[in-house]
């Protein structure tokens, strides 16, 4: 079989990336242009900076992609695009460079979900076995997928409210720690003792969903308490303590679905799963159960071109085409 050489193109949020995957499963080159040092000072990614950004960067990050990859376009199959969800303004800037390109070059376009590249990003490291578990935690989303075969999701369990990222970005700039806080809330959770007992969302008996608002609001509210009757109340307890139970609900929701659907396999993808603590604590539970987990590497984890490369390698080779009216979707279905 001839190989399949993908360009993958990634701008939903605040990393203009782009990089070319061999036959779904081979990085040959991964260029991620990231904007956080922009967006730190208004402690979160503002939007329009993020288009703006987007557009500076994408031509040279698309030059630089396509050298380090030592292929040149007559080896290049199909171009692939995050078309959606993410940033409006921001998804336009990948999916109007990815039209240009599919027009000039007269290559196949292919649009990509977020998510799929999200949990393609693991068949860069290992090959899938169906069916498989795919937990996805990242600023913008928490879900329990399944999936059968290759590029059929089905979504088992999402959040009703905050994504988990979002809830450590919250609770970290509650805290007065820098954005993005995931990072640093799981540096500060190892100093610390979990010793407060803050809530953890099980929802309904057999629900696969989340609720990560709640959580959020007794964080606030131990404060707050904390403030006005002058008791100390550690930063590293505090963090230590919110981990615990975000780790535990994602941990003990994982394992049930994994058990309920008879897994073969279970992977971790998003922001959120760079998390040591949620690592340590899925890795412990589930060499019990038998059932292999698969954590990607923390450079793979995070928005990443190579991830949308890799999901759109299948949905070329399954014949999905989009054509040159790709609109960003900012609201997409998996
Ligand atoms: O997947 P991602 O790069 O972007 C989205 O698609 O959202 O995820 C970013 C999120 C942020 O909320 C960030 O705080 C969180 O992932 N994150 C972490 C860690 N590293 C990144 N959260 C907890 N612990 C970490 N070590
Ligand atoms: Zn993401």
């Amino acid at each position: 079989d001839k190989d399949t050489i993908i360009l993958g193109i990634e701008t939903s949020c605040d990393e203009t990336a782009v990089a070319v995957v061999r036959n779904g499963t081979e990085i040959l080159s991964n260029v991620v242009a990231s904007q956080i040092e922009s967006h730190k000072r208004f402690g979160g990614v503002v939007p329009e900076i993020a288009s703006r950004h987007h557009v500076e960067q994408m031509t040279v990050v698309l030059e630089e992609a396509v050298q380090a990859s030592n292929q040149t376009w007559e080896d290049i199959d199909a171009i692939a695009v995050t078309e959606g969800p993410g940033l409006v303004g921001a998804l336009l800037v990948g999916v109007n460079s990815a039209k240009a390109l599919a027009f000039a070059k007269q290559k196949p376009l292919v649009g990509v979900h977020h998510i799929a590249g999200h949990i393609y990003a693991n068949r860069l490291e290992k090959e899938f076995t169906f069916p498989l578990l795919a937990l996805i935690v990242s600023g913008g989303h928490t879900e329990l997928v399944l999936m059968r075969e290759h590029g059929m999701f089905e979504v088992i369990g999402e959040t009703r409210d905050d994504a988990a990222g979002e809830a450590y970005d919250k609770v970290a700039r509650m805290l007065n720690l820098p954005y993005p806080g995931g990072p640093h809330i799981d540096r500060l959770a190892h100093e610390g003792a979990a010793s407060i007992d803050f809530p953890r969302a099980w929802l309904e008996e057999g629900s696969y969903d989340f609720s990560f608002s709640g959580l959020k609001s007794a964080v606030i509210n131990k404060i707050h308490n904390a403030k006005q009757r002058a008791e100390t109340l550690k930063n590293e307890d505090i963090a230590a303590s919110f981990q615990a139970s975000v780790v535990e609900v994602l941990t003990e929701k994982t394992l049930r679905a994994a058990r309920e659907y008879q897994v073969k396999q279970v992977i971790v993808a998003g922001g959120v799963a760079a998390n040591k603590g949620l690592r340590k604590e899925l890795e412990t539970k589930f060499a019990d159960t038998g059932i292999p987990l698969l954590v990607p590497p923390i450079k793979l984890c995070t928005d990443n071109a190579a991830m949308i490369a890799a999901a759109g390698t299948i949905a070329f080779k399954q014949g999905r085409r989009s054509g040159l009216d790709l609109n960003a979707n900012p609201s997409l279905l998996l």
